[in-house]
C-alpha cells in the first residue's frame, strides 16, 4: 500500500487532502503543528510537526519511508508575509528546501502547491511558461520555493493555484466564500473590490488535481483553478445570490482605497489546458462549487 504523507493536513486543502486519500485506501500520514483539527481522525496517523524544525521534520519522514509527499503548508496570510519575511521564508521556501532533500533520499514523488500571486497581473490568464513578477513578498516567497526544483533530480509536481475556497466545520485560517457568508449572515456591509480579477478555485478540484498527480507521477508545472474570471465585487454578488442574502450590504469600490499593507496583481486567471490534458483536470463552475458547499453546510 503507497504511504503518502500530507504536509500542513490542519489546513483547508489538507484537511480535504485526508478525507479523500483515506477513502482511497491509501495509507496516509497527516503532518501539521499543534493539535489535529480534522475531525475525521480514524484510518491516518496524525504527526504533531512544525515543518520549521529540521531535525525534526527529516526524521519524521525517515520513520515512514514514504512514497509521496503533498505539501500544502504555508504561511498564507499575504499582509501577515509582508511584515514577517524571515517567518514567512522559513516555512514556504526552507522548509520546502528540507522536503525536496528527503523526497530525494526515499525516491518519493514530491507534489508542492504554488499561486497566482508569482504573476505581476498585467495581463491575465497566464499559462505556465508565462514571465513571473510578484508584487508582494508571500508571491516571492512562493517564486523562490519553485526555483528549488529546478536541476533536482526528484520527481515533482507544482500546482499554481488561485483564490482557494471551501467548507470544513474547523478550519483556523477562513476563505473568501466561508468569510462572505459570515458577513453576510450577519448583514455587515461590505466593500469588494471591482478591479482585481481572478479565478476561484474550489478546494475538492484542487485536491483532485493532487491525486491525480500523485497517481500519474506527471513531473513539472501545472496551472489549476476554474475557468470562471470574476472580479471581487462579482464574486460577492454570486455568493449572496446562491445563499438568497440581500446584495444591498455590498459596494463596490477600487483597490486604491483599500490601503492594504501587500499589492494585490490585478488580472490573474490561468490557462488551464496543460492541466485538462496531462491531469485529467475537470473542475467545477463557481457556481457548481458554491451549491455544494450549500448541501454541505445545511447538511
Ligand atoms: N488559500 C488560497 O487562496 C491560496 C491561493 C493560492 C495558493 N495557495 C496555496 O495552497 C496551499 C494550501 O493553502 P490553504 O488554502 O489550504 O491554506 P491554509 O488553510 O492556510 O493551510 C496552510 C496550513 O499550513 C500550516 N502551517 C503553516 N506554518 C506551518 C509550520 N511551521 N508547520 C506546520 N504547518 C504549518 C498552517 O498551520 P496552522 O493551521 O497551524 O496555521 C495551515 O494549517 C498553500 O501552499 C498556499 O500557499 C492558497
Amino acid at each position: 500500500m503507497e504511504k503518502i504523507i500530507v504536509i500542513g493536513s490542519n489546513g483547508l486543502l489538507g484537511q480535504t487532502l485526508i478525507n479523500r486519500l483515506i477513502k482511497l485506501n491509501y495509507k496516509v500520514y497527516a503532518l501539521a503543528r499543534g493539535c489535529n483539527r480534522n475531525q475525521n481522525n480514524v484510518n491516518y496517523t496524525y504527526n504533531d510537526v512544525n515543518i520549521t524544525d529540521k531535525t525534526l521534520l527529516e526524521g519524521v519522514i525517515d520513520t515512514i519511508k514514504p512514497h509521496c509527499i503533498i505539501n500544502a503548508a504555508a504561511v498564507t496570510n499575504v499582509d501577515y508575509c509582508e511584515t514577517h519575511q524571515q517567518e514567512c521564508d522559513a516555512v514556504n521556501v526552507e522548509a520546502v528546501k528540507t522536503l525536496i532533500e528527503a523526497s530525494n533520499k526515499h525516491k518519493a514523488h514530491l507534489i508542492h502547491i504554488s499561486t497566482d500571486f508569482v504573476f505581476d497581473g498585467a495581463k491575465g490568464y497566464y499559462k505556465e511558461d508565462d514571465t513571473t513578477n510578484p508584487l508582494n513578498y508571500y508571491g516571492l516567497s512562493k517564486l523562490k520555493s519553485e526555483k528549488l526544483f529546478e536541476n533536482t533530480p526528484i520527481s515533482h509536481t507544482i500546482l499554481r493555484t488561485i483564490l482557494v475556497f471551501g467548507y470544513l466545520p474547523n478550519l483556523k485560517q477562513s476563505n473568501i466564500v466561508l468569510w462572505l457568508l459570515d458577513k453576510m449572515k450577519n448583514k455587515t456591509p461590505l466593500t469588494m473590490v471591482n478591479d482585481q480579477l481572478r479565478m476561484p478555485t474550489y478546494v475538492e478540484d484542487l485536491a483532485s488535481a493532487c491525486i491525480s498527480s500523485l497517481q500519474t507521477k506527471q513531473n513539472g508545472l501545472y496551472h489549476i483553478s476554474s475557468s470562471d474570471m470574476m472580479n471581487m465585487y462579482e464574486l460577492a454578488l454570486t455568493v449572496a445570490k446562491t445563499f438568497n442574502f440581500d446584495t444591498h450590504f455590498i459596494t463596490e469600490i477600487p483597490t486604491i482605497k483599500l490601503n492594504q499593507p501587500a499589492l494585490r496583481p490585478k488580472i490573474t486567471g490561468f490557462d488551464i489546458s496543460k492541466a485538462k490534458k496531462d491531469l485529467n483536470f475537470n473542475p467545477l463552475s463557481f457556481s457548481e462549487a458554491l451549491f455544494q458547499i450549500k448541501n454541505k453546510i445545511n447538511c
